[in-house]
């Protein structure tokens, strides 16, 4: 059956937007949905993310502001849509779709959404923007398993066009058209997409990066010859080495056996040499060092001390 739910019904019905997360993806969230007039709650455990987010979100609009692609006013409007709450329960009230960016954990996952389950209304539409877990298990510990569907933005938010929309098992037609007309609303172009491990996005994306890093630690090319031949030869703007520093290598690693684990394929066997540097807690950009050294910034390429010839 198809739902012809249009704009103006879905901005008649939907004025107030909580987002739960306040880190990278939830501001740049909360961000995009604020500039496209909606009421953004902005919840996060942490006051101090909290406050580094909009002070994020202040300096993106600068940036914007400067690059003459919004007005001043465009930039106090979309400041002033934004509150801020610790609580989740007082954040929700009145929101008609919910956005949950919080860290990649499925406890933690669960827990928000059976929290959220009883705290917002029973028509509010819950989505998650989770890079790998699985929405139909997200939503089996909610009583409303037809309205919880995944809503996989790309960093950085304001500027990322894509949205993969995440259906689950049980998520409704109307959900699904409601959420992917939303997106457009937001100037996205949304992606309908099935919900199996790592969706479509990373179940392709992470085993090209798994397979740099195997072609890495068996010596087939150095850091910077295979980030080349991938820059050069698919004109990718990045190559898949330093792709995997600004993700985070736990990110990349926790995504690969979440494919292993979901497909119980070999194929999706997460390098021993990407394993190894989580352990030694080489993540990439965010701890300084990956395959990468970015200790001065991440203007310049340098390759890690343990890479380079
Ligand atoms: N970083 C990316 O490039 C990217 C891209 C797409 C999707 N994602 C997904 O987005 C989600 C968030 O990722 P991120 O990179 O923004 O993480 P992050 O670590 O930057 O931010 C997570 C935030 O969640 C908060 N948080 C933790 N528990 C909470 C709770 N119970 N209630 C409210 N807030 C809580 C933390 O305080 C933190 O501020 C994850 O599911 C991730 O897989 C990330």
């Amino acid at each position: 059956m198809t739902f012809n739910i249009n704009k103006q019904q879905i901005l008649k019905r939907m004025k107030k937007i909580a987002v739960i997360g306040s880190g990278t993806m939830g501001n740049g969230i909360a961000h995009t949905f604020a500039q496209s007039g909606f009421q953004v709650s902005l919840i996060d455990i942490s006051e101090k993310a909290l406050e580094k987010a909009v002070a994020t979100i202040e300096k993106n609009l600068d940036r914007q502001l400067k690059k003459e692609r919004i007005t001043q006013e465009i930039k106090d409007a979309t400041l002033s849509n934004i509150a801020t709450h610790t609580f989740l329960s007082e954040g929700v009230k009145g929101a008609e779709l919910v956005v949950e960016a919080a860290t990649e954990n499925l406890d933690l996952k669960l827990k928000i959404f059976q929290e959220l389950d009883s705290a917002c209304d029973e028509n509010t539409i819950l989505a998650s923007n989770t890079s790998s877990i699985s929405i139909t298990k997200i939503a089996s510990v909610t009583n409303r398993a037809d309205k919880v569907i995944g809503m996989h933005f790309m960093n950085p938010v304001p500027v990322m066009k894509l949205v993969e929309i995440i259906r689950g098992y049980t998520t409704s037609d109307e959900v699904t058209n409601t959420i992917m007309k939303m997106s457009k609303i937001l100037g996205k172009s949304p992606v309908e997409v099935n919900d199996y491990p790592g969706f479509v996005a990373n179940r392709i994306l992470m085993p090209m990066i798994n397979e740099a890093i195997i072609s890495l630690h068996e010596g087939v090319a150095g850091v910077t010859e295979i980030d080349t031949v991938m820059k050069l030869g698919m004109a990718h703007p990045m190559g898949p080495l330093q792709l995997a520093d600004f993700i985070g290598l736990d990110v990349c690693l926790s995504i690969m056996n979440v494919l292993y684990d979901g497909f119980g394929n070999s194929k999706y066997a997460p390098c021993p040499l990407l394993v190894n540097m989580v352990t030694a807690g080489k993540l990439g950009v965010k701890s300084g060092e990956g395959f990468y050294s970015w200790s001065h910034g991440t203007k310049e390429l340098i390759v890690a001390e343990g890479f380079s010839k």
